[in-house]
């Protein structure tokens, strides 16, 4: 096992009716900005709940953060935050509502010429705002994580922000606020949720049997919960288990002293850049092509992955990792969610060489070894 530090400050407000708890969560001194998004909020009666609790503060509101937030709408907020001296974020949403926070505190104490080099130049958050959450959607992990995925229009790049700085000092997930999701954005975030943990796990082995058992477990939860909440969106005992799974898959706690590799990430962030893919559709893409890519390096995992979640008797790696492709694709698809770059009328050669590029002027190498070089990123898409 690796060496390796952990921390994480968020406190976790789980269950039914916790938004109520929010009052105890906020000094009731702060000037509050509220944080949302295009208005999934209002139709669910999450912003009437939140307004209930804070009866009495001294809230602003901003609206409008974007799936895949921009740069350019968090601007926008960054102004208010100063005109009006707001000193706490309340984001209420989605991932992207929580990832546009937390450019939005970091910015907000940023003193440098170029913002938007705090996530592509990877600059350290010296200071943020104080922020907390309440999280409508099970996904990106976002609510417990202290990293921010911010597009920019003007350049049509993704960029992540990481920093200590930014974890919110809670979060409230209410399994309920997520009846109202459409199947769509469920799905969507079984699937990120997959990839977080993969992303975690998949790596080459370094002795973390106790962390691949965490990361299994979860695989194997999510497996069996997920076909219930497809069904049954308003499932109230398997959308808590889907959240919580959501939180734990990207809290980095099942990945201590392990290795990572987030290139299914980086390479999806392109697509979506590029064409606009949800997030977790550029990964149910690109996972199962840079698996078969890089699976004699990835083979003990992947065999493991075949073993303990899908049943698989092969006693070979190479043939067992095959096993764990298949059926994670069969399992995506099984959701309803495709996996090929052409069921979205998008040429797979054309984004091949469009990425390939990109990553050769930015001189971008991935993978837990860094094996994955441009032109590896091309065979990996040219066969998305
Ligand atoms: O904008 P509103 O009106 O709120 O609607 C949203 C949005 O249209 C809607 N929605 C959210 N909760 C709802 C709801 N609709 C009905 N009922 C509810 N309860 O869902 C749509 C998508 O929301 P979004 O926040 O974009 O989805 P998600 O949570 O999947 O976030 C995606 C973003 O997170 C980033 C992604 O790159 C993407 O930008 N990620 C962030 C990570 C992190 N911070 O650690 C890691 C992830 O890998 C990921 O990259
Ligand atoms: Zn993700």
């Amino acid at each position: 096992m690796n060496n390796f530090e952990f921390y994480c400050p968020t406190k976790m407000v789980f269950g039914k009716g916790s938004i109520a708890k929010l009052s105890e969560l906020i000094d009731k001194n702060k000037k509050i900005l509220m944080v949302y998004g295009g208005g999934s909020i209002k139709k669910n009666g999450v912003y009437d709940q939140v307004q209930e609790a804070l009866k009495g503060f001294n809230i602003t509101e901003f609206s409008g953060i974007e799936p895949n937030p921009t740069y350019e709408t968090c601007m926008k907020a960054v102004e208010i935050v100063k005109r009006e001296n707001i000193d706490f974020l309340l984001a209420v949403g989605g991932g992207s509502v929580l990832d546009g926070t937390k450019f939005i505190a970091a910015v907000s104490k940023y003193e440098g010429e170029e913002p938007y080099d705090l996530a592509s130049k990877e600059l350290a958050v010296k200071d943020a705002l104080p922020l907390g959450s309440v999280m409508t959607l099970p996904a990106t992990g976002s609510e417990m994580n202290c990293a921010s995925v911010i597009s920019r229009l003007s350049t049509q790049e993704k960029f992540a922000m990481r920093s200590p700085k930014v974890y919110p000092q809670f979060s409230i997930i209410d399994p309920e606020t997520t009846y109202s999701l459409p199947i769509g954005q469920v799905r969507n975030g079984i699937v990120d949720t997959f990839v977080h943990v993969m992303e975690l796990y998949a790596t080459y082995d370094v002795n973390t049997p106790l962390q691949d058992s965490w990361a299994l477990g979860l695989i194997k939860t999510l497996i069996q919960e997920a076909p219930k909440v497809i069904k049954n969106n308003e499932d109230y005992d398997a959308k808590a288990n889907i959240c919580w799974c959501a939180t734990c898959g990207l809290n980095y706690w099942l990945s201590v002293g392990a290795v990572q590799d987030w290139s299914t990430h980086r390479i999806g962030h392109e697509l979506t850049a590029f064409y606009g893919l949800a997030h977790a559709q550029s990964l149910a893409i690109v996972l199962p092509r840079l698996w078969q890519e890089r699976k004699k390096d990835k083979a003990s995992k992947l065999a493991k992955l075949a073993r303990v979640v899908f049943g698989c008797q092969e006693l070979d790696d190479l043939k067992a990792s095959d096993c764990a492709i298949e059926n994670t694709e069969n399992f995506f698809n099984s959701l309803g969610m495709p996996t090929k770059l052409s069921d979205y009328d998008i040429n797979a050669l054309e984004a091949a060489q469009r990425v390939k590029e990109r990553f050769e002027t930015r001189g971008t190498l991935l993978g837990e070894d860094l094996k994955i070089t441009p032109q590896v990123v091309y065979e990996i898409l040219k066969n998305c």
